[in-house]
């Protein structure tokens, strides 16, 4: 089954233990059904003390399952049946104590029995606590103990806690939560390699207050984060104006000008080792000579003199051409003659894989269809999401990588 965004529908049992942060469970739930996946809720005693079953039956549609002694399935173990019907196990929040009754194996009630009974099933906690007790040396071994059992550990973040202090432990926010659990079920292709992008479109100044642009939102350069992410990868995203979030897991270096970009771009080539560069970005081609100071002022039945323009600099080429160059990836958004055009822009770019696509049918859509050039020949991929675009042009790009040792 496909979910709204066009991604395979999976179902999600979601534990709930006590604590503040069980009333984003709430959001969260709403977000996954809203996805297009089937939740399951189940949660501890102490769970129903911070928000009422019914308000999880109602955001999911299915009765929450609330007592090992009271099951909701006719075989009367729900602590089987409802890990083995799951294709993810989370919980979301995980206090300290299901932590630690979680990573001792104990079976005490109908969350830590579903945990125990987990097997193969890819499974997340998302703890949340206050600072103090995240710090504790028992919950940072029973933390450790998890990770090495296979278990993921989303969060926790940092910020404002319900106990007015500020530090370590606050639940991931949903949205994020959703991510990562979408994540468990993408393979990591680019485990332990670095990936630098290049999206969105750039500024470049005129006066204070105008300048050139185009209307690249960022989504597909945004979605390629995600997707290399969620492979695995250690992800940077050097960022033009966009009114898109910034991606979760993914360090976000904002920048206004191709100059800017290209900077932050040698910056980080220089900064550490690169594996994966992709130039999402749509960089203006030309900047004006001059910027303005201050606002150019209107004048009655004149209209100022445009500005004279300079070329910028094309930031994928020199990345392309560098001695210690990462492998390539370029796009090519045109305007027709799509395979001519992408065909000439990968030999002169120099970078062994191109994608083109057509710019006025994907700047600011959700999806998008695209050709894909390298020195083989060419392919095409049909119209989809973006989000499932990004991630097979992950598996694409994993694909021509050089063979890793181990
Ligand atoms: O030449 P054109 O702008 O069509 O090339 C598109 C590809 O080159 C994209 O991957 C884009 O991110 C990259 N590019 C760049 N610096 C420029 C212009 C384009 O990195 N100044």
């Amino acid at each position: 089954m496909n979910t709204p965004r066009g991604a395979v529908a999976r179902r999600v049992l979601l534990g709930i233990s006590g604590g503040v942060a069980a009333y984003k469970a709430c959001e969260l739930t709403r977000l996954l059904v809203k996805a297009g996946h089937q939740v399951q809720v189940a949660m501890t005693e102490a769970a129903t003390r911070f928000v009422g079953p019914v308000t999880l039956q109602a955001l999911s549609g299915r009765a929450v399952a609330l007592d090992i002694w009271q099951p909701l399935r006719a075989s009367g173990m729900d602590h089987i049946d409802l890990v083995r019907e799951a294709d993810a196990l989370v919980v979301a929040p995980a206090s300290a104590d299901l932590l630690a009754r979680a990573a001792c194996g104990m079976g005490d009630d109908l969350l830590a029995t579903l945990l125990l009974a987990r097997d193969a099933v890819p499974t997340l906690l998302a703890p949340a606590m206050n600072r103090a007790m995240w710090a504790h040396p028992a919950v940072q071994r029973n933390a450790a103990r998890l990770r090495a059992d296979g278990v993921r550990l989303a969060g926790p973040a940092s910020g404002e806690q319900a106990c007015g202090e500020v530090g370590e432990g606050r639940m991931l926010e949903p949205e994020a939560l959703l991510w990562e659990i979408e994540a468990l079920w993408q393979p990591q292709l680019l485990q332990g390699l670095r990936v630098l992008l290049t999206a969105g479109p750039t500024f470049e100044p005129w006066d204070a207050v105008r300048g050139l642009s185009n209307r690249s939102s960022g989504k597909m350069g945004w979605a390629l984060a995600r997707a290399a992410w969620e492979a695995g990868a250690e992800v940077v995203l050097v960022a033009g104006p966009s009114a898109l979030a910034p991606p979760h897991g993914v360090r976000v270096v904002a920048v206004e000008t191709a100059l800017q970009m290209r900077q932050a771009v040698q910056d980080e080539l220089s900064g550490a080792r690169c594996d994966v560069f992709i130039a999402a970005a749509a960089v203006a081609d030309w900047r004006p000579r001059e910027v303005q100071p201050g606002k150019i002022k209107k004048e009655p039945g004149r209209a100022p003199q445009l500005p004279e323009l300079e070329a910028n600099p094309d930031i994928l080429a020199e990345v392309a051409a560098r001695g210690d160059a990462p492998f390539c990836v370029g796009f090519a958004a045109e305007a027709g003659d799509l395979l001519v055009n992408a065909r000439a822009k990968r030999e002169r770019k120099g970078v062994p894989l191109l994608v083109g696509n057509l710019g006025p049918q994907t700047f600011g859509r959700d999806d998008n269809a695209c050709v894909l050039l390298d020195a083989q020949g060419e392919r095409e991929l049909p119209r989809m999401p973006k989000l499932d675009l990004a991630r097979r042009l992950v598996q694409e790009i994993a694909s021509r990588l050089p063979a890793r040792q181990g």
